[in-house]
């Protein structure tokens, strides 16, 4: 297999991350397990955030989209790395503010935002609200009026652009829940009316295309759509463009179908999207807003692997085998969701040829519950160590406790050594919210 990154094969034939013996780790700290590469993650935050320093003279912010992957250690990795956060719940903003992360520096996202989760943004002092809803602004308005502020927010516009990736993580179709059309004029409305308000202070224009987008084409258009309407926008209501935050959305390797883009080669998207936005200012005599993007999933999902024991096996003759393994939907729903295609090895025998065609199954108690159907391994046997890989994103943060299985804890990985960022749970921990009231006893 040709790695990438830091994941190899030592001379023992098991797989490492981040200088880090997998097959220790799982020994160590016991599986299913999320294994995280630090490296990774800073190189992947860096060369986003110095390619807006070196092609946009650092006007602009990287945000990390956490909610790929939120937990306290990504908040304050972030920060160290002098890049900020995009948050879409009362929760993950909690998590960064437990972080010490600074509010200015803060993004909140969400198609319909809660009363209470917009007046907490106001208590932290979030940095920008992105508005995707009429009720949105009042409520901001309302908020920021009776503390006598005035709140920077973004709208959330719809450039009509579609992007080749899965239905269900395509955002701005004409069909989509998030955000205004500029083709129908919504767009134009809200900025009318948001303009109009006096403790809001309109920065600009917000717009996510998708997630898994590989083509820069796709960015581009966008880009292009945007700035004709934040030239419209000068021209009809006197309205100039300081911000316009792109999104996220670039694609990650899960399997030889999809590109291998080394870190730097993301450098190619910003360049793109960048380029696109000189052109268009140039063209329409427009001033370079401040750029934004969001990335998640290329931040975090390579420099995750998910660790399991082989349980049960069970050859279907003539029809399939299956590899039970300690995971399941609960911590990796993507397969159920979505199909989601991964790579797996036995972590404890790497270097081995695969001899067999699997699925992978969970232990929920329904059959749906895989990892995925046709996974090529050596023949498991029972205790093997099996790593998925590129299971960095959208994993623990959609992981549940179906089942009353626990969450399983992660661990960061630097020069080889391990440590926990998210706890085991316990079986306490399971009914800590329970309530037995005194007539049921
Ligand atoms: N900004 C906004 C407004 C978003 O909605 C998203 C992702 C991002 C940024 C980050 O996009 P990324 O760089 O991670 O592609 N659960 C799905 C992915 C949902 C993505 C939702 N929005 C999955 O497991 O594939």
């Amino acid at each position: 297999m040709n790695f990438r990154n830091t994941l190899k094969i030592n001379e023992k034939g098991h797989l490492e991350i981040g200088g880090a013996d997998c097959v220790e780790l799982a020994k160590q700290f016991g599986t299913p397990l999320y294994v995280y590469d630090e490296a990774h993650i800073r190189n992947m935050m860096r060369v986003y955030r110095e390619t807006i320093e070196e092609e946009y003279a650092g006007r602009g912010l990287v945000l990390y989209a956490s909610k790929a992957f939120s937990c306290e250690a990504m908040y304050a990795i972030a920060k160290s790395e002098g890049i900020g956060a995009d948050v879409v719940s009362g929760g993950e903003l909690y998590t960064a503010m437990q972080a010490g992360f600074p509010a200015r520096d803060i993004y909140m996202h969400g198609n319909n935002k809660l009363p209470q989760e917009i007046s907490y943004a106001l208590d932290c002092g979030v940095g920008t609200i992105v508005v995707d809803a009429y009720s949105e602004a009042d409520l901001i308005e309302a908020e920021a009026q009776r503390r006598g502020v005035i709140q920077n927010v973004l709208l959330r516009i719809n450039p009509g652009v579609e992007a080749h990736t899965h239905a269900y993580v395509q955002t701005a179709t004409p069909d989509s829940k998030f955000g205004f059309s500029i083709q129908d004029g919504a767009a134009e409305q809200i900025t009318r009316y948001v303009l109009a308000r006096k403790h809001l202070r309109l920065m600009g224009y917000h717009c996510h295309i998708g997630s898994q987008i590989f083509e820069k084409q796709s960015f581009v258009l966008a880009v292009e759509k945007c700035l004709k309407f934040m030239a419209e926008m000068r021209q009809k209501l006197n309205f100039e463009t300081e911000e316009l935050n792109m999104g996220g959305g670039f694609g990650v390797w899960y399997t030889d179908a999809d590109a291998k883009i080394p870190a730097e080669g993301y450098r190619d998207y910003l360049s793109a999207l960048i380029a696109a936005v000189k052109k268009g200012c140039a063209d329409y005599n427009l001033r370079l807003p401040r750029i934004l993007i969001e990335p998640g999933r290329s931040i975090v999902a390579e420099a995750g692997v998910t660790l399991y024991t082989v349980g049960a096996i069970r050859e279907i003759p003539g029809l399939r085998k299956y590899v039970a393994i300690d995971g399941g939907m609960f911590e990796n729903p993507r397969f159920c969701l979505y199909r989601s295609k991964y790579t797996a090895l036995l972590a404890n025998r790497a270097a081995e040829p695969c001899t067999e065609r699997v699925s992978l199954a969970g232990k929920c108690c329904e059959s749906g519950d895989l990892i995925g159907d046709d996974f090529n391994l050596p023949a498991a046997n029972t205790g093997d160590i099996v790593a998925v890989l590129t299971t960095g994103a959208y994993n623990y943060s959609m992981a549940s406790n179906y089942n009353r299985n626990f969450i399983p804890p992660a661990v960061l990985v630097k020069d080889g050594k391990a440590e926990y960022i998210v706890k085991p749970q316990t079986y306490e921990d399971l009914v800590r919210n329970d309530v037995l009231p005194a007539r049921l006893k």
